[in-house]
């Protein structure tokens, strides 16, 4: 496995402040690295970033040239993870369009003038919809469902023409239904996990969507967080895309009895409609080219994670209280 440790190097985050933002600033700062965040705290807070982890904070947005200009020329790396998510981009495509792909775009501008050692772009497996082959593999062809869809490839697209135009170091690494703790559970589709926790506690009843029967990668964030950093680290990723998930599938309704044991009761569950966003039936990806290129592989279970997730959760409850 490849050493993570930024030593003597500063990292760019854009969306620090968002769920898998901050757990990327908090691993880097671990790692021994400095980290520059610039987020326009559109869905992300700065309570996500625990207390006493240094970090710059910049307010500003990935759309404004000049100012990720001149971040850049201060730092050794990016991980760029700001982006408007699927329920903005559903909304206001054009909104998703200016951040997701005009935002891309200035950093892979800037990038092109600046030249930092690499950085990685975070994607989605949203950009194979509905896949003629399980596991999905980075081979697969796209099929764009949703704007949201078209935006997070669009993105990848300018990286690899960065990459062969320009020769920008610039890695993809594309995400599957990442969980565990500071996800915001108001976004439910991204953000399931969480809404089931925080429901099924308070003692609710959790609305599933059609029969529960479809299918989803759950990745764990530390996991997705290594991934994405070992990626940022290796020359051996560039110009590449990779799948970061665990290669296991599970049903919703799987996921639902696993929290049941975890919670210590029965989960009340109400089958809706199907849903009108990112309606896929299966999902789970090969995860083999990262295993093997990035020697990266996930480590924790479904089970430890959502066990992790629940105990994040009481915490801060007790916290709040
Ligand atoms: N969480 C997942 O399951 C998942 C799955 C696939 C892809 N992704 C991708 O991973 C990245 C991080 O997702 P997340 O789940 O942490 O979402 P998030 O919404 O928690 O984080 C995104 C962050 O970007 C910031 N942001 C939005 N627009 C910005 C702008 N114009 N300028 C600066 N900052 C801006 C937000 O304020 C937020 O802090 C995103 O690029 C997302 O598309 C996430």
């Amino acid at each position: 496995m490849i050493q993570i440790d930024f030593t003597g190097t500063t990292v760019l985050v854009t969306g620090g402040a968002g769920f898998v933002g901050s757990n990327c600033v908090e691993r880097i700062v671990r790692a021994g690295g400095k980290v520059i965040v610039l987020d326009d705290l559109f869905t992300g807070a700065l309570e996500n970033i625990s207390e006493g982890v240094p970090y710059e904070f910049v307010q500003g947005s990935v759309t404004d040239y000049e100012l990720v200009r001149n971040l850049m020329t201060r730092v050794d790396y990016v991980a760029h993870l700001a982006a408007r998510n699927i329920i903005i981009s559903t909304k206001n495509p054009f909104e998703d369009f200016q951040t997701n792909i005009g935002g891309t775009l200035n950093i892979l501008m800037a990038a092109r003038e600046v030249k930092p050692k690499r950085i990685v772009y975070t994607s989605s497996a949203s950009i194979y919809g509905n896949p003629k082959i399980i596991p999905i593999s980075e081979d697969e062809s796209p099929l764009t469902f949703s704007p949201y869809s078209v935006s997070k490839l669009a993105g990848e697209n300018y990286c690899y023409a960065f990459y062969e135009t320009y020769f920008v170091a610039v890695t993809v690494v594309r995400y599957s239904n990442i969980y565990g703790p500071r996800q915001n559970p108001d976004n439910p589709y991204c953000g399931v996990v969480s809404k089931f926790i925080m429901t099924a506690e308070a003692g609710g009843s959790i609305q599933v969507h059609g029969d529960g029967h479809q299918t989803r990668d759950f990745t764990y964030v530390d996991d997705a967080v290594d991934g994405t950093l070992t990626a940022l680290l290796s020359p051996r990723a560039d110009g590449m895309s990779f799948n970061l998930g665990t290669g296991s599938e599970t049903s919703i309704i799987d996921m639902v009895n696993i929290l049941s044991e975890l919670l210590g009761k029965k989960i009340a569950c109400e089958h809706i409609d199907r849903r009108d966003i990112d309606n896929i039936r299966r999902r789970v990806l090969n995860i083999e080219r990262a295993r093997t290129r990035l020697r990266w592989q996930p480590r924790v279970t479904l089970r430890e994670g959502l066990r992790r997730t629940i105990e994040w959760y009481r915490s801060v409850k007790k916290r709040s209280v």
